[in-house]
């Protein structure tokens, strides 16, 4: 599977670097939902779980962490280590978070409010799931 990433509209100048995210502009969904991870330690992982309908842009908007994604057909991962740029998360989605560098500031635009009923936290439930969705055999 190959990544989704934005790369999001900039006004940079001796005064420092202003990035813009607009929902439904720059990415493909209206914003309900921001949130963001901090204080993770480098040898944590977080994740471990996919959204049956969310969708999300993620953006490391300091430091950097990786992303591993997974379709249940094959896995990909993802350095996020520039605040001009988001990974596009959407579609039933495996994902795992880790290598955050010391003081990472990890930023989730989501398209819906938070609802526990749309993770799947188990992955032998998230690969039956696209199995009766008809996205793997
Ligand atoms: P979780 O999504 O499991 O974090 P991660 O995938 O990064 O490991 O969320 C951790 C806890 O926070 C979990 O108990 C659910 C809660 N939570 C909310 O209450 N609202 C939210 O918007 C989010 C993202 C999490």
């Amino acid at each position: 599977m190959k990544p989704i990433e934005i790369e999001f509209p900039e006004h940079s100048s001796e005064y420092g670097v202003l990035n813009i995210i607009e929902g439904s502009r720059d990415i493909p969904f209206s914003i309900q939902r921001v949130y963001y991870i901090t204080g993770v330690p480098t040898d944590m992982r977080r994740g471990f779980h996919a959204h049956k309908t969310l969708q999300q842009v993620l953006v490391c908007v300091h430091g950097s962490c990786e992303v591993l994604l997974d379709d249940g057909k094959e896995k990909t991962t993802v350095l996020l280590n520039s605040p001009q740029k988001g990974l596009l998360v959407q579609g039933c989605i495996w994902r795992e978070m880790y290598h955050f560098t010391e003081g990472a500031v990890l930023l989730v635009l989501a398209s819906d409010f938070y609802n526990e009923e749309d993770y799947i936290r188990n992955y032998d439930d998230f690969i039956n799931f696209l199995k009766k969705e008809g996205t793997i055999v």
